[in-house]
């Protein structure tokens, strides 16, 4: 039985029904579901995710559930794109907990399928992008994006004609997605939404739910450290090197913090910027314990 139907709580007898939410673990009953939407006229909206959702997933959640008739979270924590073994084992899981942020934004439909399910025995195909995958992020976590392609590639295979929506906190992700979508010809359009931050300005993450309350209170110096690195830009810097180090700098007035890298990039090409760069972005990633954080803001010239 690969469908499970779950109806969200009502809170009192007054208050109206939510909407339920189907929870597949199949490929098969996924594919079904979306192809019988589509038949009956409907578009579709993918979110695919590993879960532990927060409020940065509900928000793409919510803007599918605007954009599009029927919404499909996927869940599903993906061996290939973790390059060290203790990440994957430490990565939060909550599943019941998913399926009801999911419904309450607004999807019809979460897939989580097994590992087994979803790679089978004997999968012989890894997506590569040649170029984008082995740069910035991909450089400090090989292999990382070819898993991200390849189930991406099988989410896009399995969703069918589709808006697929992606956090500009993992700018990077966003760029290997579209390059995706774009060489392979898939029947998808990307949608690229907008970083969810809590209060004091952290970026907000599943693994921030592996931070310490100490750690936790050191994490807003990445944001901060960013938006150092904006204001000298916006002050008339142009020298990634100089704006990088102005970024290490301000992190480095956070002694829980271990800098991995800064990088100044073209927004659209993920280059160095060139003559021609109007929108820059700046990306950095930082150890906080046994915690990587990412996060990037950009900036116009
Ligand atoms: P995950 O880290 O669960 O993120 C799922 C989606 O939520 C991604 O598109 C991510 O960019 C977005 N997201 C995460 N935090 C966000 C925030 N604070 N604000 C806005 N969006 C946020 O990214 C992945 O999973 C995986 O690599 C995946 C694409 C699912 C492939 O396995």
């Amino acid at each position: 039985m690969a469908q499970r139907v779950v109806s969200s709580r009502r809170a009192s007898r007054s208050e109206p029904a939510r909407p339920t939410v189907a929870l597949v673990t199949g490929k098969a009953a996924l594919r079904r579901a979306l192809d019988q939407a589509r038949a009956a006229g409907r578009t579709v909206g993918l979110v695919p995710t590993m879960g532990a959702l927060h409020d940065g997933h509900a928000a793409l959640i919510r803007r599918a559930a605007t954009e599009c008739d029927v919404v499909a979270v996927t869940v599903f924590v993906n061996p290939l794109q973790f390059h060290r073994p203790d990440d994957l084992a430490a990565y939060p899981r909550n599943l019941d907990g998913d399926v009801a942020v999911a419904a309450a934004a607004g999807a019809r439909l979460v897939f989580a399928p097994t590992g087994t399910e979803m790679y089978g025995a004997g999968a012989q195909v890894r997506v590569h992008l040649a170029g984008l995958a082995d740069r910035l992020e991909g450089a400090a976590r090989p292999g990382h994006f070819d898993g991200v392609a390849t189930v991406c590639t099988k989410l896009f295979g399995l969703a069918g004609l589709c808006r697929a929506y992606f956090g500009e906190k993992d700018f990077q992700q966003v760029a290997v997605v579209r390059r995706l979508v774009q060489d392979l010809d898939l029947p998808v359009e990307i949608v690229a939404c907008p970083t969810v931050r809590d209060g004091d300005g952290l970026a907000l993450s599943s693994r921030n739910a592996l931070l310490t309350p100490h750690e936790r209170d050191a994490a807003p110096a990445l944001h901060q450290a960013l938006r150092l690195g904006v204001a000298r830009v916006a002050a008339g810097e142009r020298d990634p090197a100089a704006i990088a180090a102005a970024v290490a700098a301000a992190l480095g007035t956070e002694p829980r913090f271990r800098l991995d890298r800064v990088d100044m990039v073209d927004a659209d090409t993920l280059e160095a910027p060139g003559g021609r760069t109007t929108r820059l972005r700046i990306l950095a990633a930082a150890h906080l314990g046994r915690v990587r954080l990412i996060d990037n803001l950009g900036v116009e010239i």
